[in-house]
């Protein structure tokens, strides 16, 4: 890989599920460590190694290669029943992932209240006030970080005396807010707590380090790392479509604090997208389209959430969201996925604009509100019919394919470098700077994967 695209971070520019885990995959053979660096169970990562299917939340898609060290970063809040479960479950299937991670003593953990409130509280705001969360315990771990006094560390469980006593009175205080905020505990329970701290410590003990210090030293020594976004730009807690957002920051000005490493290192950004658009949980979707088009989309990506199960909701490419995400984040390549979802349509819609109290829009209004009353300005290109899978060259894709990407390029203004045709790793279309990063000059050609 050369110079300048040694430090690489992929990340999603919509509200998540854009695809991050095959790209990261096939990056992979091109790097020596892998970073989550933000969110937590909340992310889902579907990986195809030909019949075989793998779902990660946790875990670094880079652990499915034996050369990578996966890192957990400070930044992630980390569920370690559900780490542990992911561990087992690849140890089933034959990959021993556990020597190969790190995680990070100053990481935070999700525990069962998290969870709990996480439950309760999007129970108690009801269908019309509810985030939509993924349940995992995200936001109120989050929350327990930023308060400062009411958070356990990775950093804890190898060090602190009396962390049992600590937990204890957490566990009790955490009782009477759920009580009174929300008229029940959800059977939250101290021992149960120190039970799964207790299993934590004996599962995970031996792969917590200061992984701040051990990315620097791998860079001192010319490694190159992978840093791999949870969720995406339209659902970062600053950026997005607030408060219909996680807790973190989701692009690549998340790796400051998230590993340690000033982003200003990280001069590759692969933004990643679909060829149209989705969105699980609540909040504003300007191009949505709750109609037979929408279930059309759906049934022919299966678009259904990794983490939840829950359909996703469907529209057309919101270029006006893609702009904006790939300007926030400084994208420097466009990864597009389920180019072939697309197929059979005989028109295509794009967002070019936003339409709101009857001004038109080139950037999202900040208020939900106002986001809720946009409509989209569609412009609508000409479909193609034939079947994407078997396409390996972006010479091959038919004119009115290749037309649609070039408009998406124009409008987003980062080049579309890679273009996914299909589930597999292998169904990828390498172009540009891509195809020759990966050693790939020239015409593009098929990807080259290693198991
Ligand atoms: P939380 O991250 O579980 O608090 O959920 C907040 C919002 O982000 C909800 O709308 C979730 O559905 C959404 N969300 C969080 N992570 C992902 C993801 O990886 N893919 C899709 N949606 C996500």
């Amino acid at each position: 890989m050369s110079g300048s695209r040694r430090h690489t971070c992929v990340f999603g520019l919509g509200w998540g599920d854009e695809g991050k885990g095959k790209v990261v995959d096939l990056l992979c053979p091109a790097f020596d460590l892998v970073v989550r660096f933000n969110g937590g169970a909340n992310a889902g990562h579907t990986v195809c190694v030909g019949a075989d299917r793998f779902a990660l939340h946790l875990l670094p898609t880079g652990v499915l290669h034996e050369h990578v060290t996966a890192v957990i970063g400070p930044g992630v809040v980390v569920d370690p029943s559900t780490l542990v479960a992911e561990l087992d479950a690849l140890s089933a299937r034959g990959v021993d992932a556990a020597p190969r991670l790190r995680i990070s003593d100053r990481a935070h953990l999700v525990l069962a209240y998290h969870k709990i409130e996480d439950q309760l509280s999007e129970r108690a705001a009801g269908p019309e006030g509810k985030i939509g969360t993924t349940s995992r315990g995200i936001g109120p771990c989050y929350a327990d970080k930023m308060r400062r006094t009411t958070a356990v560390r990775f950093a804890d469980l190898v060090g602190e005396a009396g962390l049992e006593e600590r937990i204890r009175k957490l566990v009790g205080s955490r009782k009477s807010f759920l009580n009174a905020a929300y008229g029940g505990d959800g059977g939250l329970d101290a021992d149960a707590v120190l039970t799964e701290i207790q299993s934590a410590r004996r599962r995970l003990g031996s792969n917590i380090c200061d992984t701040t210090a051990l990315l620097h030293g791998a860079m001192a020594k010319g490694d190159r790392i992978l840093f791999e976004g949870a969720n995406g730009v339209l659902l970062d807690v600053d950026h997005g479509t607030y408060p219909f957002v996680t807790s973190s920051s989701t692009g690549p000005h998340g790796i400051g604090p998230g590993a340690g490493v000033p982003d200003s290192l990280v001069t590759c950004r692969v933004g990643t997208a679909k060829a149209y658009s989705t969105r699980v949980g609540s909040g504003p979707f300007v191009t949505e389209l709750d109609n037979e088009i929408g279930e059309r989309i759906r049934q022919r990506g299966r678009e259904f959430g990794t983490t939840t199960g829950r359909p996703r909701r469907c529209g057309w490419f919101d270029a006006v969201a893609c702009r904006y995400s790939a300007t926030v984040s400084g994208a420097t390549d466009l990864a597009l996925m389920h180019l072939d979802t697309l197929s059979g349509f005989d028109e295509i819609g794009v967002c070019t604009a936003y339409r709101c109290d009857g001004r038109i829009l080139h950037t999202p209004p900040a208020a939900a509100d106002a986001l809720a009353r946009t409509e989209p300005v569609i412009e609508l290109l000409p479909g193609w019919g034939e079947d994407l899978g078997g396409v390996r060259f972006f010479e091959d894709l038919p004119a009115d394919a290749r037309s649609y990407l070039a408009r998406l390029e124009s409008l987003v203004g980062v080049p579309i470098t890679m273009i996914g045709v299909g589930p597999d790793r292998t169904q990828t279309i390498l172009r540009g700077g891509m195809s020759a990063a990966l050693g790939q000059p020239g015409r593009s050609r098929p990807v080259q994967v290693s198991k």
